[in-house]
């Protein structure tokens, strides 16, 4: 069932969006973000408010989801309040609301799923469903404005690390995927490891910067001519490496270990990255996800397009970690497309995968 008028709303909206201007308010929830934005046509943020939990998860060492979820829920009304008067709008202006009702943890997805279903259903508007990943791809059209699909992109996040074809705003084509752990997970873990606190991905960057890649972990080449990854191996022999020390009684070199671990991280996904823009005969690679916010991996994807005549797009940072304006900017482009709207039955799905090819 779906709200009250909300599909004949939305059918108006995608008869009528080249002419009249869309207003969308995005809500995310899914880890430790509370966020609400208002984004117009899909590409200006007038506002994109982000509550971030994360000094309360870092004294547990990672994201606790009971406590993820309380915090959404304390802190979800203020920040739509601050989401509406800094974009200078009213409940009333709003078109239609995009919220994340997956991949992600349970409870925090079903604070922000519930939030939004009784938002459209008091305002009788249209509630387009969004799948936080591809939410990631769409940071992008924000970013560059004149981005339209087909590209390749790059996904890399705590829960995902993959290069797709995007072939128009709804439909993905799958080109390779990691088979184990995400390249964000990995950062997590070695930077858990060398007991650097939590987030490790933002910690490893700016301690690696200090080191110099000098060690030469163990990796395997079984999936050298694919366009598959692998982090779990990569992560067991920086722990070994470290264990072995320990037994010796030595210290490791931080710094260094975090160059090393990053080089070949990081190495990884340029070199696939250029790889399959060339084979698939791509000119443009937009990049997604929290990982996209690594120094070192926006400094070597730079270098790697320019020598190869690829132009490399990434979000600014506060795009790329979560955030609702790109949520609103997916809800959009999906609404676009006649594809999204929920209905009265939308509920939270922590293990929703990017579809990689979804018929309209
Ligand atoms: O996309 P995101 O905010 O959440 C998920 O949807 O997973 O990504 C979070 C991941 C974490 O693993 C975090 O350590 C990593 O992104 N991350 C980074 C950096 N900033 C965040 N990894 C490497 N370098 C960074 N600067
Ligand atoms: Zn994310």
């Amino acid at each position: 069932m779906y709200f009250n008028n909300a599909e004949e709303k939305f059918n108006n909206l995608v008869k009528n969006y080249k002419t009249k201007d869309i207003l969308i308010l995005g809500i995310e929830s899914s880890c430790d973000e509370t966020s609400i934005a208002v984004v117009k046509n899909g590409r200006e943020v007038l506002s994109n408010v982000i509550a971030s939990q994360i000094e309360i998860h870092k004294r547990f060492g990672g994201v606790v989801p009971e406590v993820a979820s309380r915090n959404h829920l304390m802190a979800i009304d203020n920040v739509l309040t601050e989401a509406l008067e800094k974009a200078n709008v009213t409940l009333k202006d709003i078109d239609a609301i995009a919220v994340t009702y997956g991949a992600g943890l349970m409870g925090a997805l079903m604070v922000g799923v519930t939030y939004a279903k009784s938002l459209a259903f008091s305002l009788n508007i249209p509630l387009i469903k969004v799948n936080h990943i591809k939410g990631h791809i769409s940071a992008n059209y924000i970013a560059t404005p004149t981005l339209t699909p087909p590209y390749i992109a790059l996904i890399v996040s705590g829960g995902h690390t993959a290069i797709v074809k995007v072939a128009d705003y709804v439909n993905n084509v799958l080109i390779g995927s990691t088979v184990d752990d995400a390249v964000g997970e990995a950062y997590d873990k070695v930077a858990k490891v060398l007991g650097l606190g939590y987030p490790g991905g933002p910690i490893i960057d700016k301690t690696a910067k200090e080191g110099t890649a000098n060690i030469k972990f163990v990796k395997s080449d079984a999936l050298k001519n694919s366009f598959n990854f692998s982090y779990s191996g990569l992560k067991t022999a920086v722990i070994n490496y470290l264990h072995n020390l320990e037994q010796h009684g030595e210290n490791p070199d931080v710094k260094n270990v975090c160059a090393s671990f990053q080089n070949e991280a990081v190495g990884v996904l340029v070199e696939k990255s250029i790889k399959a823009c060339k084979k698939f005969k791509f000119k443009k690679l937009a990049v997604a996800g929290g990982v996209a916010a690594n120094s070192y991996l926006r400094s070597e994807l730079k270098k790697a397009g320019e020598e190869n005549g690829i132009e490399v797009l990434f979000p600014p940072m506060v795009l790329c970690t979560d955030n609702a304006a790109m949520i609103a900017a997916e809800g959009y482009f999906n609404l676009i497309s006649g594809c999204g709207l929920a209905n009265t039955e939308l509920t939270a799905t922590p293990n929703l995968n990017l579809k990689y090819v979804v018929k309209k």
